[in-house]
C-alpha cells in the first residue's frame, strides 16, 4: 500500500507565493520522510485551472485562458524545480485525462441519484469560487479574504444532493483522526449541524470549465472538477487512464494537506461525492494556519506579498524550510518576520547545529590525525547514547502525527544537549594528561556520533544540509540500508578520515 500524500492544487490566476510554498514544503518533508521508512510513495500536487476567477484573469490579460494556464503552469513547475520538490505526479485539470475522469465520475453520482437540475440564487465570491451564506448587506459586503464585492446569481444549474448525507457527514467528521488539527474539526461540525443544503455543480455563464455530458451551456463548477484532480493524478504516467485504473493506483490519499479556508471543500462536499460514487475516504484532511508578513495579512494590495524567488535567492531552499517547518506549528497561524527568521537560522542553524559539528570535527582533527577516533568502545547505554534514542523515538512519533515543528525542535535539543555534554566534559582540558587519552577518544566519538545522528535527522527536513553535515564527518548515507538503521548508535567507522572543516551554514545580518 503506497503512502498517498496531496497539496491543494493551486489556482493560476497567479504565480506561486508563500501559502503555496509553505503547503509543498510541508508535504515535500512528509514525503521524504515516509520514503526514509522504506514506504512506497505517491506525492500529488498540481493545478487548478477552471473557472470563472481564471476565465477573468486571462481576459484581463488579453490571452485565451489555455495560454495563460500554460504559463503559469510553467512558473509552477519550474519554482517546483528551484525548490527541489520531490513531488510523483503533478495533475493539470485542464488536461485530457482529468476530464475523462470528471465525466466517469459523474456517470456514477448521477446513477446513485444524486444530481438534479434546479435554480441557483445567491451572492457568489469570485476569488472563493464560492456562493456566502446570506451575508449582511450583500450588495455592499466584501469577502473578508478577497476583499472584493460579492455577485448577485440567479441561474439554472445541477445540484448534487449533499442533504442526503447529513448522517454520514456527521458521522464521519466525528472520527479522530478525520479532521485535523482538532481545533479545526468543531468549526465544521458546527456548520454541519446547522443543516447540509445540496450544492450546485453546474455553471451556465463559465466557458472556461469541463462541458457537463448531455447538457448544452453548462460546464461543471470549478470545484467540482477540482477535487477530482487528485483522482485522475493517480491515472498519470498509468498506459490505460480510467476512473478505475486511478482507484486502483493508490485510493484513497492518507492525507490532503490543505488551508483552512478550503477545509469545508475536503472535509464535507468531497466525503460525499466520493460516498455518492462509492469511493473509500481520504484518511486525514489537515486543514493549516494561514501565514502573514510582519504581523499583515499578505496581498497585492498592500504591496507585501513575499515572492518565493526572492526568498530563495537570498536564503536558500534549507533556511526557509526550517522557518516554515519548525517555526510555525502546522495547523497555527504563522508570521513571516525578517527580525525572526534571521535569529532563528542563526541560532539553530548556524551557532547550535554548525558549531556543534564544527568543534568537534576539528578537535578529532587535531587530537586524532584527522580522523575519527579509534578503539572506542561502542556502549549503547552512555548518556548520549540514550539521548538520541530518546530522540529518535520522539522524533518518529511527532513526524507520524504530522508534528514536524515539534520533531525539528527534537532534532536541536539534541544538539543543544550534546553540546552541553561537551562542554561539561571538557576534553580540552582532559587532552592535557596522556593517561587521559582513551577518555577523551571516547568522549569526541560519542559528539561525533550524536551529530552524525543530528545530520541523518535532519534529512527529509534540511536535505542539503543533512548531505553537507555527513560530507563533513566522512560519513555516507546508504540509500540501500534502511534509514532507521543507519540512526543506531555505534555507526560512525572509527578511523575514517575527517574532510577539512567548511562552514555549513551562512550566517545571516538583519535587513
Ligand atoms: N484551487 C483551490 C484548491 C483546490 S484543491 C482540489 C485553491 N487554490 S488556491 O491557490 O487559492 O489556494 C491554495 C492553497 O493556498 C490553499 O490551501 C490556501 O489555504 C493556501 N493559502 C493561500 N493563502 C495562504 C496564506 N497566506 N498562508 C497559507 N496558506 C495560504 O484554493
Amino acid at each position: 500500500m503506497s503512502f498517498v500524500i496531496t497539496t491543494p492544487l493551486y489556482y493560476v490566476n497567479d504565480k506561486p507565493h508563500l501559502g503555496s510554498i509553505y503547503t509543498t514544503i510541508v508535504c515535500d518533508a512528509i514525503a521524504r520522510y515516509k520514503r526514509l521508512l522504506g514506504k512506497e510513495v505517491i506525492f500529488i500536487t498540481g493545478v487548478d485551472e477552471h473557472g470563472l476567477k481564471i476565465q477573468r484573469t486571462a481576459n484581463e490579460k488579453g490571452v485565451d485562458p489555455q495560454t495563460h494556464c500554460n504559463n503559469i503552469t510553467n512558473i509552477f513547475n519550474d519554482n517546483w524545480k528551484d525548490w527541489d520538490i520531490t513531488y510523483d505526479k503533478f495533475i493539470r485539470t485542464s488536461s485530457n485525462l482529468h476530464e475523462s475522469i470528471v465525466s466517469e465520475f459523474y456517470a456514477r453520482v448521477k446513477k446513485s441519484d444524486d444530481i438534479y437540475m434546479g435554480v441557483q440564487k445567491g451572492w457568489y465570491c469570485v476569488g472563493c469560487e464560492e456562493f456566502k451564506d446570506n451575508p449582511e448587506n450583500s450588495s455592499t459586503y466584501k469577502c473578508p479574504i478577497h476583499q472584493k464585492n460579492l455577485e448577485w446569481r440567479n441561474e439554472e444549474n445541477l445540484f448534487f444532493r449533499l442533504s442526503k448525507y447529513q448522517k454520514q457527514i456527521e458521522e464521519i467528521i466525528n472520527k479522530p483522526t478525520f479532521i485535523e488539527p482538532k481545533e479545526r474539526r468543531n468549526e465544521i461540525i458546527n456548520f454541519v449541524a446547522k443543516g447540509l443544503k445540496d450544492f450546485s455543480i453546474s455553471r451556465t455563464n463559465v466557458s472556461w470549465g469541463i462541458p457537463v455530458p448531455g447538457i448544452d451551456n453548462h460546464t461543471f463548477y470549478v470545484w467540482f472538477d477540482a477535487l477530482l484532480g487528485y483522482v485522475s493524478a493517480l491515472s498519470l504516467n498509468e498506459k490505460e487512464n480510467s476512473l478505475k485504473k486511478s482507484i486502483n493506483a493508490g485510493w484513497p490519499p492518507d492525507i490532503h494537506l490543505i488551508g483552512k479556508d478550503i477545509l469545508r471543500f475536503h472535509a464535507v462536499y468531497w466525503p460525499a461525492m466520493l460516498i455518492s460514487a462509492g469511493f473509500e475516504l481520504p484518511k486525514t484532511v489537515f486543514g493549516h494556519g494561514f501565514l502573514t508578513r510582519e504581523g499583515q495579512k499578505m496581498g497585492k494590495s498592500l504591496g507585501n506579498v513575499l515572492d518565493p524567488k526572492v526568498l530563495l535567492s537570498k536564503y536558500g531552499r534549507d533556511p526557509v524550510r526550517w522557518y516554515l517547518i519548525k517555526d510555525i506549528s502546522l495547523g497555527n497561524d504563522g508570521d513571516f518576520q525578517n527580525k525572526r527568521f534571521v535569529d532563528i537560522i542563526n541560532n539553530d542553524l548556524a551557532n547550535t547545529i554548525g558549531n556543534l559539528l564544527n568543534r568537534t570535527s576539528s578537535m578529532s582533527r587535531k587530537w586524532f590525525k584527522n580522523k575519527v577516533p579509534k578503539d572506542v568502545k561502542i556502549t549503547r547505554n552512555s548518556e548520549l547514547a540514550y539521548l538520541s534514542k530518546v530522540t529518535v523515538d520522539k522524533y518518529i512519533n511527532n513526524f507520524n502525527a504530522y508534528k514536524l515543528d515539534l520533531a525539528s525542535r527534537d532534532i536541536l535539543n539534541l544538539a543543544i544537549k550534546t553540546n552541553l555534554y561537551l562542554n561539561d566534559k571538557q576534553p580540552w582540558i582532559l587532552i592535557k594528561n596522556e593517561s587521559n587519552i582513551p577518555l577523551v577518544k571516547e568522549i569526541i566519538y560519542n559528539v561525533l556520533e550524536s551529530t552524525r545522528i543530528i545530520g541523518l535527522l535532519l534529512l527529509p527536513l534540511l536535505p542539503e544540509l543533512s548531505a553537507k553535515i555527513d560530507a563533513q564527518l566522512g560519513f555516507i548515507y546508504k540509500k540501500e540500508v534502511l534509514w532507521k538503521n543507519q540512526l543506531e548508535w555505534g555507526v560512525l567507522n572509527q578511523d575514517s578520515e575527517l574532510p577539512n572543516p567548511i562552514p555549513i551554514i551562512n550566517k545571516l545580518e538583519y535587513e
